[in-house]
């Protein structure tokens, strides 16, 4: 695990924190020695909430919030010029699996606009923050459920919308992305995995139809793995499942993950 970095605490980021997997990979990380903890989420009485408990429970008192909306990549543009420091650790976790086809103000699916343009944005409007962090770690929290990816429909415009398949697209689309931002991030030095977190009973996977077998610490313990363990640290541009790399075929077609890359960065403004 890492302890302090010289002088500087490590400076930690989580989407979707007061979710339920996002509040206990908060909590665990805030529960290791040397860690400054943001929580990034949309709702201000939530989040309020969320730190006072991680505080409470890890007796860490560097733990607060930060909001903003992560299907807009202006509100992502917006936190990152507030957020003066580096940051070292950055899990994208937040997510969404709306029933019926829904929209942002900007036009956007809200699958892919949360659950995957939020994760592209987040990297691309904070890679300069993470190049100032400390080997840096980003983790994309994705989903062994995961599959059906149509770059041509990646909104599905063309097909018809069902929350499910548009999740699993979504969540192809984090383990493509992990394996695009690896490859430009490594001559910074900068880690990027993706993970299964588990089955956990949640908002999203209630939506989804399922409860889950696993509690949220559980769900957690493979991202914080990947964000603080010497083991984890060793690896980029792959997917893990229970702490273990599991060969991941989305990664492995280029183009298609270039097309992927390139498609997402015709949505940043
Ligand atoms: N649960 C499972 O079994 C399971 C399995 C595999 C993978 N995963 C992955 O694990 C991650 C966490 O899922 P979960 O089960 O913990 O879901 P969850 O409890 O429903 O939490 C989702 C979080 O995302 C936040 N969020 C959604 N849209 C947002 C937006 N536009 N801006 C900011 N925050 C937003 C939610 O905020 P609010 O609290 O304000 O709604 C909430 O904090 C997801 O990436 C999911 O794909 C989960």
């Amino acid at each position: 695990m890492f302890e302090q970095e010289g002088n500087r605490e490590r400076i930690a980021a989580v989407t979707g924190a007061s979710g339920a997997i996002g509040m206990a990979i908060a909590r665990q990380l805030a529960a290791v020695p040397g860690h400054d903890v943001v929580l990034v989420c949309r709702n201000e009485d939530k989040a309020v909430r969320c730190v006072q408990n991680i505080s409470h429970t890890t007796g860490n008192p560097r733990v607060r919030h930060e909001l903003a909306d992560l299907s807009r990549c202006a509100s992502i543009e917006a936190l990152a010029q507030r957020w003066e420091r580096p940051l070292d650790v950055l899990v994208n976790n937040a997510a969404i699996t709306p029933r019926r086809l829904t929209h942002t103000p900007e036009g956007i699916e809200m699958q892919f606009a949360t659950n995957v343009l939020g994760y592209f944005w987040m990297i691309e409007v904070f890679t300069e923050h993470l190049k100032q962090g400390s080997a840096a770690r980003i983790i994309n929290v994705a989903s062994y459920w995961a599959g059906g990816l149509d770059l041509g429909d990646l909104e599905f415009e063309k097909r018809r919308y069902n929350n499910d398949t548009a999740y699993r697209q979504s969540k192809q689309a984090d383990r493509m992305l992990t394996v695009a931002f690896a490859r430009r991030l490594q001559p910074f030095g900068i880690k990027v995995n993706a993970c299964h977190p588990g089955d956990v009973n949640s908002t999203l996977s209630n939506n989804l139809g399922f409860g889950g077998h696993e509690s949220p610490d559980e769900g957690a313990r493979t991202p914080v793995w990947l964000a603080t363990s010497d083991a984890g640290g060793k690896h980029t541009g792959k997917y893990f499942e229970h702490q273990r790399q599991v060969s991941c075929p989305f990664g492995r077609d280029s183009a298609a993950v270039e097309s992927l890359y390139a498609a997402c960065r015709s949505y940043t403004n």
